[in-house]
């Protein structure tokens, strides 16, 4: 891979781990999101900083909430981006699909619709859940997608035969227990991040027409190749 490309995906990795951090920081803070459950993953927060007097109630919000707080927000894969993870994964009609943090469910729906396999969206964020399904019912294919309002990290994926991933490099290795019960042969795809500690079977850098910027692509093919563990 070339050092712009590594550049250009650990840049995007501190971005989405800032924003998310920032996120997390904002929820802590704001009594409003306490009170309406489930922060917007979407809306960068805008009261950094700003202190409020806490009541006990309000903390045992907060508790139940960060349960429930995205590890990572809401950006979409381009469709081109899209295209090509499935290409790599080469999905069948007959594959289930799993996209792990589905956000809008561009992805099962794609999925779905450009080659007639089943999917699963699971998505922690109850907007992101009513958004996916919003796209299924206008993309009509409701028959062949399912959305799910899980946290990815309780998941049994043993069903699945191609995952795919849009998180940080973090929590894909986060995922490496769950995925070790994939049965051989299945496919993981993820956009932009690595798996620390597991070979890729192949990578690709493509330039998408809908940002122009580079995408990094991994896939892993199951069994998982673990290697030794790097320093970065
Ligand atoms: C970077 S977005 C990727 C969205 C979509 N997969 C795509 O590629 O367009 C990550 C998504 O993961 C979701 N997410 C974060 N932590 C999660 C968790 N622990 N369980 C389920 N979803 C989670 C977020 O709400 C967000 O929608």
């Amino acid at each position: 891979m070339h050092v712009s490309n590594v550049i250009t995906s650990r840049v995007r990795e501190l971005a989405l781990l800032l924003l998310s951090g920032m996120l997390l920081h904002s929820c802590a803070n704001d009594p409003s999101t306490l009170a309406d459950g489930v922060p917007d993953a979407v809306i960068i927060p805008h009261n950094i900083g700003v202190g409020y007097t806490r009541n006990a109630a309000l903390v045992e919000k907060q508790k139940l909430n960060e349960t429930r707080t995205p590890d990572v927000i809401f950006v979409p894969t381009p469709y081109d981006v899209i295209e090509r993870m499935l290409k790599m994964a080469k999905v069948k009609k007959d594959d289930l699909l799993y996209d792990l943090g589905c956000g809008d469910g561009r992805i099962v729906v794609t999925a779905a619709k450009g080659y007639g396999c089943k999917s699963v969206g699971f998505d922690i964020d109850p907007e992101r859940v009513k958004e996916s399904l919003e796209n299924v019912k206008k993309n009509n294919v409701e028959h062949l997608v399912r959305i799910e309002q899980k946290d990815i990290f309780t998941l049994d994926l043993s069903e699945a035969d191609v995952i795919t991933l849009y998180l940080l490099r973090s929590l894909n290795a986060k995922l490496i227990p769950q995925l070790e019960k994939l049965r051989p042969g299945a496919r993981i795809v993820s956009h932009d991040f690595d798996m620390r500690g597991v070979k890729p079977d192949e990578s690709v850098t493509i330039i998408s027409s809908e940002d122009d910027y580079e995408h990094d692509i991994f896939l892993w093919t199951t069994p998982l190749k673990k290697e030794e563990e790097s320093d970065d």
